[in-house]
């Protein structure tokens, strides 16, 4: 039986989505992939919600079955409230993910977690067969990590334990990220602390660098999933 719920339908995007005719352009090319029985992972921040907006019309217009896996609640409700069914890894691997970033360089190396899902988000991408990352033009750099500090995942009694590490590695500046609309840091999905981690230069193992620091959970530093790159 469905659900008689009211909640979800109010759910809009309130915040005001940079470049969005461009993340638009890039979202229609990310439901033109989708197909009858896929099993697709659903990254988070604005261009993955415009891309499940879209998809969500193809599944109603197409009457497809598709499943989704989300990376975060926010993007969970979105698929609830579109009528899209979502599953988990713990039930299916996913055939393809799509997903935004801050920043992609040259090597395709990413910078993503401005949103702090970057620990499901990594992990989804990685369990997928193929990764598209969606983005327009003011997400190229041409070295990673000169517009965004890297967004590190830390469990909470592990935090000066990982500051300490992130200081070892050369981090020039290391914040706390705090919570919007009340005082203290943000805590994230996973009941965790976000560092945003500004480094003098990123080198090409420093993904598996700060992961090897003790309490660190993750990074929304990606260096080692491929994926194809599409820009609006
Ligand atoms: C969230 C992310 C987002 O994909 C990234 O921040 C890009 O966001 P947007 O599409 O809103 O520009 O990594 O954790």
């Amino acid at each position: 039986m469905d659900w008689n719920s009211d909640i979800l339908k109010n759910l809009a995007w309130n915040a005001t989505i940079s470049n969005r005719e461009s993340k638009q352009k890039v979202a229609e090319q990310i439901a033109a992939k989708v197909k009858d029985g896929d099993i697709i992972g659903v990254g988070s921040g604005s261009t993955s919600y415009l891309a499940i907006l879209a998809i969500g019309e193809k599944i109603k217009a197409e009457k497809l079955n598709v499943l989704a896996i989300p990376t975060s609640v926010e993007i969970a409700l979105t698929c609830s409230n579109l009528g899209i069914p979502t599953t988990s890894l713990y039930e299916y691997k996913p055939d393809w993910y799509f997903d935004g970033a801050d920043e992609v360089d040259p090597n395709k190396h990413l910078i993503k977690g401005r949103g702090g899902a970057m620990f499901k988000e990594k992990l989804i991408m990685t369990a997928s067969e193929r990764n598209y990352i969606i983005v327009d033009n003011s997400k190229l750099v041409d070295v990673i990590g000169s517009k965004f500090p890297v967004p590190v995942e830390v469990f909470p009694s592990a935090l000066m334990v990982a500051e300490a590490g992130l200081k070892k590695l050369g981090a020039t500046e290391i914040v706390l990220r705090p919570a919007t609309g009340k005082d203290g840091p943000i805590i994230s999905e996973n009941g965790n602390l976000i560092l945003d981690v500004k480094f003098e230069h990123i080198d090409k193992d420093m993904e598996y660098k700060i992961k090897c620091i003790t309490g660190v959970i993750e990074s929304g530093l990606f260096q080692n999933q491929p994926a194809e790159i599409l820009v609006a």
